[in-house]
This record gives C-alpha cells, structure tokens and sequence, in this order.
C-alpha cells in the first residue's frame, strides 16, 4: 500500500491565487503538491520526475494546457491528468479528455467534485492495486482554509503577498474567524516554513508564567523551577512566533515583548546570559488595538512593532456563498470522525445554515454541525440536531414566504385588479383609469374573478 505522505501532485495554473487555493485544499487532504505556472514548466517538471497525478487549468498565457498536455503524455502517459476550464470553454475539455486527459473539472471548483476526481485518477493509474491504495485523512496535512467568497479571495491574496517577506503582523478578526488558520498559513508559505511555527496564547497564562514560557528561566529562578528551560522564542528561532491573544498581556509583559522585537535578544528568567534570536512575529487579537492604544492599555511603539501588515480576517455573515462549502466540508469531517454514513443536508437545514448571523462564526458553524452529525438519525443533516440556540434563532426568524408567480395570464390579470382596487382603496373609476379600460369593463371582471 502506498504511503499517503508520499503523495506528489503538480499544479498548473497560471493565477497564482488558484494555485494557492488548491494548494491548501490538497495539503489539508494530505497530498504534496509542486507548483508550475505554466505549461513549459509543467512539462520541464514532469521530465525531472513522477507525479501521481497532475492537476491543469486550460487557459494560460505561455504554453496553453493542451499543448502541455501533449507534452506530458508524451513523456509519462502513466500520470493521470485532471484538466479545470471555465464553463465557457466545455470544449476545450473534450478535447482534452480526446488528448489523453483523465477527466475535466469546471471553475468554479467543488472542493468534493475535485478531490473525488483526483483520487479516481490516482486509482485509475495504479490499477489493480485496490481501492485502498488512496486514503485520506481530512485532519491531516497543512491546515486547509475553505473559502470561495471575494472577501476570502482577497485575504488570500494578501497572505500571498505577505508570506514571503520578513514582516511582522498583526491578524484582527472576531472570535472564530481563522485567525490561527491565517496565522499558520502565513508561515507555510514563507521561507521559515521548514523551521518551527509555534503559538503561545497570550491570554492563558498568568503574567510570570507567560514571562518564563516566552523567555525561559534558570534553574532555581523561581520556586518549582528544577531545571533551565529554553522559552517560545528561543524555540522558534528561524521560524515563527504566534502571540495570540496580544491585545491581553500587561503593560509590563508589552514593555518586555518590545525589548526583544527591538534588539532580538533576550535573557532568561533568573538569568544573565544574551541570547539573539531571529522570529518572525505573527500576533492576533480581537480587540481594536487602536482603540487600546488610545485608551492607554496598549503601547503605541509595540503596535507600531507588530502591525507592519494588518490582516482582517472577515466576518463569517459577511462571505457570501461560504456558509454552504464550510458546512458540507465540515458534515464530510465529523461524519468520518464519527463513523456515520451521511447523505448531506436537507434544504431546510441548509436554509437555516445560510440566514443565522453566525456571531460565533466559523467556530461556531464547526460546533453546529459537529453537534448536528452526533445526533444525526437519519442519513442527512437536519435542523432537530442544530443547537438549541440555533432552532429558536430560526423560530424567530422565519424565512419569508416566496411571492408565488402568478402562472396563467388569468392570473395575471386577476392579482393586477385586486392590486389597483387596492391601491385605490376600492375606488372604481380611478382603478379603470389606472388599468387603461371602461368601468364598465373592470365591473364585469371583478365579478367573473369574485373579487367583489
Ligand atoms: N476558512 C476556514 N476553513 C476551514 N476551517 C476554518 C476556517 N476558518 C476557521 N476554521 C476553523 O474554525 C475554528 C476557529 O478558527 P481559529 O481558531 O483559527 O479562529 P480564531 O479567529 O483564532 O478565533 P479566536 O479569536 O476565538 O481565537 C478552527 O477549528 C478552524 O480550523
Ligand atoms: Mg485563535
């Protein structure tokens, strides 16, 4: 059986977004990827080595995919390739599918429809291995950020361009809305990526505990301190550093966390030695930090420090279409967890998912459908296993009765003089005059409509 971890997929896109999209899904799902920005280049990488399956938009600026397509097949026709065009160009992907392609995905992409169809490619290629040989585990690989919404497309652009520099940031969102995910995305893809991501919660810990856990101590620094312990900065020198939770540290513990981000060293607890570290600061809170600084319980010169880049992250109410995509993503995870079969979730469910305000945003969504998926009875999700909160938010909030279309022109008719009489308050002449016929006609069709 093969090894999951040794999974390589190529990427080719020439939109360096899309690339990163799909590169978050397929690491979340656990495979490898490469990256190639064109069809040249894809073809180049493919004659360095194998890739168990290769993942290929159409439409690129240099070496269009078919071209490359050709290219590829004729130097490794054993690698299943999965084509993505847009739906105006269903052509190109027939054609392609002619060309040896495996199959072909339409943008916009369903994350399921994609995986499914990768993972037919890979069985595909190694036939008569057996279905085992592709298994995946959802709560592996680097943590995956689903999203399809523009505010979600444009907080991946700025990770994009944040990642690969050395600056420090500051990520403000609501409680739930990924900024954890953000902050460790931002280290996955910057040069650090190979050296430690670590995340102290700035919150958890009382002041001096949090002093010896960022900075260390000395044996015999403090009662109970046996040995010297090496701190959070110190660990992730070369890497990352996540405080999150910064808008809650002392005034003292700030005035600390600005010496080291100013000369790069520190000492431990207890002790005398210097020691430079070289961390790349990432720090998150979800309080207005501006608003602290005014008020004088935040630093100015430390926020100055930390928010080179400001990252918000958006609320989840505010990305539209999201909703729908992080519930079947989450219904597929806890399902498996689990062990339950699921079919999906009914549209009244779905409907209630897409209209509630989420104030917990996504962890809270995540909660409603673990919680949902455990009571679950039946083979599909539905709003009797939502929180309670949730199911009274609904009963307030009823989804308003759709406007029924009239169907025939009788109808038609029927609704438009019910309407004028109406607006008229009843008044007859004034209707006939609106609606452009004698009174005498309007007399004779409120009485064959009943309308009297
Ligand atoms: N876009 C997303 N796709 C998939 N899962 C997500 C996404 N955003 C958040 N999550 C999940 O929602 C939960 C909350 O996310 P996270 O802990 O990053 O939020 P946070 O902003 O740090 O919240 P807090 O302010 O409360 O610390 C996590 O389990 C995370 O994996
Ligand atoms: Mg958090």
């Amino acid at each position: 059986m093969r090894n999951r971890a040794t999974i390589k997929i190529l990427i080719v896109d020439d939109e360096q977004v899309h690339r990163f999209m799909l590169r978050s899904m397929l690491g979340e799902w656990g495979w490898d990827c490469v990256e190639a920005d064109d069809g040249a280049t894809a073809v180049a990488a493919v004659e360095q080595g194998p890739f168990d399956a290769i993942l290929m938009d159409v439409r690129m600026t240099t070496m269009d995919g078919l071209e490359a397509l050709q290219k590829i097949k004729a130097i490794n026709p054993a690698i299943p390739v999965v084509i993505m065009t847009a739906y105006s160009s269903v052509d190109s992907a027939v054609e392609a599918i002619k060309l040896g392609a495996h199959d072909y995905l339409t943008k916009p992409l369903d994350f399921d429809r994609l995986r499914q169809a990768v993972e037919v490619a890979m069985r595909h290629k190694q036939g008569g291995e057996g279905d085992q040989a592709v298994s995946v585990d959802p709560d592996s690989g680097e943590s995956g950020m689903i999203g399809s919404s523009s505010r979600m497309q444009d907080l991946w652009e700025m990770i994009l361009q944040v990642a690969p520099t050395d600056a420090n940031v500051l990520i403000t969102g609501e409680s739930g809305t990924g900024k954890e995910l953000v902050a460790s995305s931002l280290h996955h893809h910057s040069g650090r990526s190979g050296r430690p991501f670590i995340r102290v919660n700035c919150a958890a810990l009382s002041e001096s505990l949090l002093e010896s856990e960022l900075f260390g101590h000395e044996r015999g620094a403090f009662t109970g301190a046996d040995r010297r312990r090496e701190g959070r900065f110190v660990q992730a020198d070369g890497g990352t550093l996540f405080l999150d939770e910064i808008g809650e540290t002392s005034p003292a513990m700030q005035a600390k966390l600005l010496r080291v981000l100013q000369e790069k060293e520190l000492q431990r607890v207890g002790g005398q030695e210097t020691l430079r570290v070289d961390v790349r600061i990432i720090a998150a809170t979800n309080r207005n930090l501006e608003q602290e600084v005014a008020a004088g319980r935040f630093r100015e010169d430390l926020y100055y420090r930390i928010n080179v880049v400001a990252l918000h992250v958006p609320p989840l109410r505010e990305r539209d279409g999201d909703v729908p995509l992080l519930a079947g993503f989450f219904l597929k995870r806890f399902a498996r967890k689990n062990q339950k079969h699921t079919r999906g979730i009914t549209p009244e469910c779905m409907d209630l998912l897409v209209r509630y305000p989420w104030p917990g945003n996504v962890r809270e969504l995540e909660n409603a459908i673990e919680r949902g998926v455990i009571l679950m009875r039946g083979e599909y999700l539905d709003t009797a296993g939502l929180p309670l909160a949730l199911q009274r938010w609904a009963g307030e909030n009823e989804s308003p009765e759709p406007a029924v279309e009239p169907a025939t022109l009788k109808d038609a008719e029927r609704a438009l003089i019910a309407r004028t009489l109406e607006e008229t308050g009843g008044n007859r002449s004034e209707a006939a005059r609106r609606l452009q016929i004698t009174r005498k006609t309007l007399l004779n069709k409120i009485k064959s409509y009943g309308l009297g």
